[in-house]
């Protein structure tokens, strides 16, 4: 059995770099990129504090891309167009979320997050959505603490969804208060990433231990939503933390185009109970390999290891081809 994390190494490994059919990389943003907030001056403000309503999929997604426009700069050193920056795979998976329709509310008891209702409307009882939360307001909330934003720690706050407020965090001290050892490992990443020398494998190592760290905080929190879903989708959701925790073990390089190839293998819809893998017919070979791996990794005990881990040195060679082969095709 311990052949599978190979299979994730192989897994991973086969996405290219290239930019073979990408015409543009606008092309492959998520979706409503364009329309989100990109600066913090397109928010709310009172009592000079901005005000982000992240129940709203534009206002998340503007978190997302003031954090990549404050990035940039670091990653230049590496590609243009902040090709090679590594936060793209948060609003990637954010925006996969809402395209698959994971954003709604799965219980249906409200309109929220239906094409029917209020698309933009992010549910509190959404699983996806509640873990995406910790996926995009700690790494905010510590870029701003980080001094990277260029403005107070005191001068952000999150409006709290319709209900559950007790569950989540709204400003830089309550979140550093609630996660401190977590907001520590945004803060570390962030902080590396201003120096001069940082390098590219080892913001990876930062970044994927800030990313490990906020799940494990907050998976518990919402084990409740998985009744909500098809069997199904709630078994996909347990496999997918245990995919992340790969991903991460391999330090998987989750830049704008990586992370748009992986993206192709994910289901592009919520999972119903009679969808077998690798038969489901309205999904992509790939998707349908993809979801097969994952029931397997679902399988396998979690204590038999990463066989891969030490191959991470694979990954940071590749990186750095990758950066020519794109520097090339552009
Ligand atoms: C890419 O697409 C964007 C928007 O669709 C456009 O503004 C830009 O000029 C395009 N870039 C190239 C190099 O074609
Ligand atoms: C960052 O945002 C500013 C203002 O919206 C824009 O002019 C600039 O081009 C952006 N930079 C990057 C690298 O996206």
């Amino acid at each position: 059995m311990a052949f599978f994390p190979s299979w994730v190494c192989v897994l991973v490994g086969s996405f290219s770099a290239s930019l073979a059919g990408i015409s543009n990389l606008s092309d492959i943003e998520p979706p409503l990129w364009k329309e989100s907030p990109g600066q913090l001056s397109d928010y709310r403000v009172e009592n000079s504090m901005y005000i982000i309503n992240p129940w709203v999929y534009l206002e998340r997604m503007g978190m997302y891309k003031i954090i990549l426009n404050q990035t940039a700069r670091y990653f230049a050193k590496f590609a243009p167009e902040n090709e090679q920056n590594i936060l793209w795979g948060l609003p990637l998976q954010y925006g996969w979320q809402y395209r698959t329709g994971r954003l709604a509310d799965p219980t249906r008891r409200t309109n929220c997050g239906y094409e029917s209702g209020d698309h933009m409307c992010i549910s509190v009882d959404s699983w996806w959505a509640d873990l995406n939360y910790f996926l995009s307001s700690l790494p905010f909330l510590a870029a701003v603490d980080s001094g990277i934003m260029g403005i107070s720690s005191d001068q952000v706050r999150l409006l709290p969804p319709p209900k559950n407020e007790r569950k989540f965090c709204y400003d830089v001290s309550s979140c550093r208060s609630s996660f401190p050892e977590t907001m520590n490992k945004w803060n570390t990443f962030y902080q590396y990433l201003q120096s001069p020398f940082s390098k590219f494998h080892d913001l990876l190592k930062y970044l994927w231990a800030a990313h490990t760290s906020t799940l494990a905080d907050n998976i518990k929190s919402f084990e409740d939503r998985y009744d909500y879903y098809s069997k199904a989708e709630a078994h996909f959701e347990r496999n997918w933390v245990l995919a992340v925790d790969h991903l991460a073990a391999v330090l998987f390089p989750t830049t704008l185009i990586r992370s748009y190839k992986f993206q192709k293998g994910m289901p592009p819809r919520i999972l119903l109970n009679t969808d077998v893998a690798p038969f489901i017919s309205d999904f992509t070979a790939f998707q349908n390999v993809v979801l097969v791996l994952l029931n397997m990794l679902g399988n396998v005990d979690k204590s038999i290891g990463y066989l891969c881990t030490e191959k991470s040195n694979v990954y940071r060679g590749r990186s750095e081809s990758s950066s020519r082969s794109y520097g090339n095709n552009s």
